[in-house]
């Protein structure tokens, strides 16, 4: 089922998610929904607070984009893209030490508005699967960029938050058309 996705402005965005103990039927049901409404709002990328659920569990989906990506490993194992696509990922804490890259992001809770934004280039993200599973994943281009955009949603942080200033003065020009809109 298509969910309702939540705009820039509802609190549940600024939210801690909290973390998900064991996963039950309704988390199951939740993660189908999000890949739905993520297709259905060709998304790459959706966090649960983008549905009104503070619960630290995210989908992201960039196969649409593959070639950005070089470099994808599950649990120590070169893996393909298509074969963690959609990824959907609980209780994720990433390790970020490479060197930043920039590159323009949106967010489907802030539609029409876009910048860029610096982020390391590639991640280690620990989560834990829809079975209970504890991986670790490791990549690099717009598979890392969407896994830290979907993490900073579980902890309330929005990509606008890490604008420079010109780029954030840029988006809050955007953002104030955009919001007439909605
Ligand atoms: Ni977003």
């Amino acid at each position: 089922m298509v969910r309702t996705i939540t705009l820039y402005g509802d609190p549940v965005l600024r939210r801690k998610c909290s973390p998900i103990d064991s996963v039950t039927d309704d988390i199951r049901q939740l993660a189908d929904d999000m890949i739905e409404t993520m297709r259905d709002a060709e998304g790459v990328g959706l966090a649960a607070p983008q549905v009104g659920v503070s619960l630290q569990l995210a989908v992201v989906d960039v196969s649409v984009e593959d070639e950005s990506v070089t470099r994808v490993e599950l649990d120590g194992k070169p893996v393909t893209l298509a074969a963690v696509s959609p990824l959907v990922f609980l209780n994720p804490e990433l390790e970020l030490t490479s060197e930043r890259e920039l590159r323009v992001e949106g967010c489907l809770s802030i539609p029409d508005v876009r910048a860029p934004v610096s982020r390391p280039a590639s991640v280690i993200m620990r989560y834990t699967d829809l079975d209970g599973q504890p991986h670790t994943l490791a990549a690099d281009g717009l598979l890392a960029r969407a896994i830290q955009h979907e993490t900073d949603h579980l902890n309330g942080i929005l990509f606008l938050d890490r604008l420079t200033t010109a780029a954030k003065m840029s988006a809050r020009r955007q953002l104030k058309r955009a919001m007439a809109e909605w």
